[in-house]
């Protein structure tokens, strides 16, 4: 009997407005194109329990003091990483989450100030040898991505009404993530037509695929 590959994990980061949407369901179309098996989810969420969390979470009416809402992603994630990545990577599904741990490092470690040490250690005992094989940063100017949002005309959740200096350092600590880890990142400028940032993102893809050809 052979061992089955594990699949490859793929995670989609961004601000508000960045248009994680329409990359996610570019890059499910283009892997399953390709013949490989996909599993998708998101952060907070998942599970029926993750996405109680991500309710709580999200809630506008909620008060919450930051070291709680670090606490919340990460018991999500840990469900989320419980219930359905591990498995999925097992049976060699590619995953592919809309938001990981990196999102925990731009909101709660530099957005809500809580530092990155914190987040890392966190990380590192929900999930010491999970590591994303690609993450898609989306990068655009807060300005632009809060544009979209009130565009959007959905009533705004708890994140999306905090102040631009909270998404300045929220996007600030993104990018200096993919300084740290530049052979994990691809930052993509999505301020660019839609034709323009799908084709990036199938560059991306192409080569992480023809790197690590099974899933
Ligand atoms: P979404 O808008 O991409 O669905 O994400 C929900 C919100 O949760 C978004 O404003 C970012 C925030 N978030 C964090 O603050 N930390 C995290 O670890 C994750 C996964 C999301």
């Amino acid at each position: 009997m052979t061992d089955t590959p594990r699949g490859l994990l793929i995670t989609l980061e961004g601000g508000e407005g960045a248009g994680k949407t329409t990359a996610q369901t570019f890059i499910h179309d283009w892997l399953v194109a390709e013949g490989r098996s996909v599993t998708t989810t998101r952060e907070p969420g998942g599970t029926q329990l993750a996405e109680g969390i991500r309710d709580m979470l999200l809630d506008k009416r909620g008060d919450m003091a930051p070291p709680t809402e670090l606490l919340l992603m990460f018991a999500a994630r840990a469900e989320n990483i419980a219930k359905i990545i591990e498995p999925a990577l097992a049976k060699g599904h590619d995953v592919l989450c809309d938001r990981f741990t990196d999102a925990s490092r731009a909101y709660q470690g530099a957005g809500r100030q809580l530092g990155l040490s914190s987040v890392d250690a966190l990380a590192e005992w929900v999930h010491p040898t999970l590591r994303p094989d690609l993450t898609l940063l989306l990068d655009v100017p807060v300005a632009v991505g809060m544009e979209r949002v009130g565009k959007r005309g959905a009533a705004l959740n708890r994140f999306e009404m905090a102040d631009v200096e909270f998404f300045e350092r929220v996007r600030q600590g993104y990018l200096d993530q993919a300084t740290r880890e530049p052979d994990r990142f691809v930052v993509i400028d999505a301020t660019q037509s839609i034709d323009t940032v799908q084709s990036k993102i199938k560059d991306a893809l192409l080569e992480l695929v023809v790197r690590r050809p099974h899933g």
